[in-house]
């Protein structure tokens, strides 16, 4: 028996005060903006729904995520008029790429007019904005032709195993893993590529399903991500004995396939990226590739350039803190555009957070630790992956 203790509780704690927002600019037009460890905002991740219909375990358990729970009603979301208009400020200050999360964004109400709306925007650069979503995967087959018409780039499918027990204990609704593969064969046919496939390991639960992964998308044009189970949230139970780590990952990888590391393409990454040599000992770009997200054995904080904004419109700023502040309330006042944007660049210049990175210097710890101040972290199917 585990002997896990899993809090009630999971809303949010609050919103936290808007630094110096409408003191004076803390950012002009045409500079560069910098967070105190000199990191710059170029990725916004806007959730679009806290609902799902699935029950990961590591991410909404069935104990806390039941009948009982209270999600967000309706009139608590932000409309897309207000997410586009809270994105022109991000793009202002450097924003380039817009993951649309959740929950499962696919089960919010005429995704597509969203998606319009943000694809009709253009980086500082006048170039289009990389517009891509995170899905589960079990309504992709119906709906990757109209994303993509609408003007989305690509998709990243979550995938746990390609063996139906397995994945049904990930997922714990009795999903089965064809319907995922056909959502994803329907978003390669749509061109919402590159497609990344991102499978989350818990020891003990489906690591044998690392060979099978690697083996069926090798040479698909399909990017496979291990990720390293993380103690985000306050209810997944978090153990340290349940994360595999990213070098065990590839020792077992290793084993039967011969990889070669590659170059960071971007800075503030997430992913270590491998790709497949042939039998030449040659890279083969043709093999694709495969990558490593290990946010509890390798942080990967240095460089983070991610905001996330919440269904209800807060802003995050960092995936394991506790509390947001409240920019519905000012995209919902009289406030004009540029101080919607001077109020981010407050929030942002002031930004310091690294947990990952300062929870891979503690002392080891087999239970999730909280940041500073030790309050309750957020879930991640309310601030988004
Ligand atoms: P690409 O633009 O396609 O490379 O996406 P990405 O890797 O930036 O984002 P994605 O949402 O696919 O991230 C994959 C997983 O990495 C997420 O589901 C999280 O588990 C983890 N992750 C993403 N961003 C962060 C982050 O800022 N901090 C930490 N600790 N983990 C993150
Ligand atoms: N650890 C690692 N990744 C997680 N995700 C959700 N919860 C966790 C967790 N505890 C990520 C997975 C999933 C995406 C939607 O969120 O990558 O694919
Ligand atoms: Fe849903 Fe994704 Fe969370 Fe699983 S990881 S419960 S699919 S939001
Ligand atoms: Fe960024 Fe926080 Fe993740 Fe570090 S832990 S990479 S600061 S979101």
């Amino acid at each position: 028996m585990s002997e896990r203790v899993i809090p009630i509780i999971s809303q949010p704690l609050g919103n936290l005060p808007i630094p110096q927002a409408l003191k004076g600019p803390a950012w002009a037009p045409g500079q560069q903006l910098l967070d105190q460890r000199n990191r710059p905002l170029r990725d916004l991740r806007i959730s679009v729904t806290d609902r799902c219909n699935f029950r990961c375990s590591y991410c909404m358990p069935k104990e806390i995520f039941n009948n009982d729970y209270v999600y967000l009603p309706h009139s608590a979301l932000l409309s897309f008029e207000e997410i586009t208009r809270t994105a022109q400020s991000f793009i202002a200050l450097g924003v380039e790429k817009l993951r649309l999360t959740g929950g499962e964004p696919l089960l919010r109400k005429n995704l597509e007019v969203l998606i319009a709306q943000l694809a009709a925007l253009k980086t500082l650069d006048g170039q289009d904005l990389d517009i891509t979503l995170t899905t589960n995967g079990s309504l992709l087959a119906r709906k990757a032709q109209a994303l993509k018409s609408a003007g989305l780039k690509r998709v990243t499918v979550s995938l746990d195993g390609l063996d139906d027990e397995v994945f049904k204990q990930m997922n714990d609704v009795d999903f089965p893993v064809s319907d995922v593969l056909e959502g994803i064969q329907a978003a390669q046919a749509a061109g919402l590529g590159p497609i990344k496939v991102n499978m989350v390991v818990k020891r003990g639960t489906n690591e044998q399903e690392i060979l099978p992964m690697a083996r069926y998308f090798k040479g698909k044009g399909i990017a496979l991500r291990f990720i390293e189970y993380m103690d985000v949230g306050a209810t997944n139970g978090w153990r340290m004995n349940e994360v595999m780590p990213s070098a065990d990952i590839l020792k077992l990888l290793q084993s039967e396939m011969a990889l070669t590391p590659l170059q960071a393409t971007q800075a503030g990454e997430t992913a270590e990226r491998w790709g497949y040599l042939n039998e030449q000992g040659v890279h083969d770009l043709s093999l694709g590739e495969i990558g490593f997200i290990s946010s509890v054995t390798k942080a990967f904080c240095s460089d983070c350039n991610r905001a996330r904004l919440t269904t209800e419109g807060q802003l995050y700023l960092c995936l394991f803190a506790s509390q947001g502040y409240d920019l519905k309330a000012l995209v919902r006042s009289e406030l004009d555009q540029s101080a919607l944007t001077q109020a981010i660049a407050a929030i942002w210049s002031q930004r310091d957070d690294r947990y990952s990175e300062l929870r891979v210097s503690e002392p080891a710890s087999d239970k999730a630790s909280t940041p500073s101040g030790a309050k309750r972290k957020v879930e991640m199917s309310y601030i988004g992956g």
